[in-house]
């Protein structure tokens, strides 16, 4: 499949992606009995994770969504970012980050320095998708649904240059060689 310039093959199918939310859904039920648990969605690329999994979170959960925006600051300063969408209640919370794919995993640095002083009860990430070979943080997501290799891939909410998050299945860049 192209998407704008560039080729696509099929890598996690449907119904792989369907599992692998089920089987987190499920041990987020068994860990959060009783808590009061608060979902932190990071947009645009989660949406489609966050509606499939919230819908098999069997306990009494808020859900709230944030963006990390990225501009060029004016002068030296380079470039800033700027949590967009936080909500300030986050105190007393025991709250799931909620992405759909960590890379590097600076994005999520950015967003744990960035609510930290919300004291909440307890934090931890669930994502989709985990490329281990690309992280540079120092504890990876405690819930992980699918580990990858450091491809690029689209689908299912995931977006090359803001195309193709609408595929219903996960495809991978193909690579000539
Ligand atoms: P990180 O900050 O490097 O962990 O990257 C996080 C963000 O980069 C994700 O939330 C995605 O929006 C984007 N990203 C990382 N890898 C991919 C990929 O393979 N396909 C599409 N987007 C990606
Ligand atoms: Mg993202």
């Amino acid at each position: 499949m192209i998407i704008k310039d560039k080729t696509f093959e099929p890598y996690i199918a449907e119904q792989q992606i369907e599992e692998a939310v089920r089987s987190l859904a499920a041990k987020i039920n068994a860990d959060y009995s009783g808590k009061n648990l608060f979902f932190l969605g990071v947009l645009n690329g989660s949406f489609m994770f966050c509606a499939d999994l919230l819908k098999q979170i069997a306990h009494p959960c808020q859900i709230s969504f944030v963006k990390v925006a990225s501009y060029e600051g004016t002068g030296s300063k380079g470039h800033v970012d700027e949590l967009i969408g936080l909500v300030s209640d986050l105190k007393g919370k025991d709250v799931i980050i909620l992405e759909d794919i960590v890379d590097t995993g600076l994005t999520l640095q950015k967003i744990y320095s960035m609510i930290d002083h919300d004291e909440p009860k307890s934090l931890e990430v669930a994502t989709l998708l985990f490329k281990p070979d690309a992280f540079q943080g120092k504890q990876a997501p405690k819930y992980v649904g699918i580990e990858i290799p450091d491809d690029f891939v689209v689908g299912y909410g995931l977006d090359y240059d803001g195309f193709g998050r609408n595929i219903p299945s996960i495809l991978k860049l193909k690579t000539t060689n």
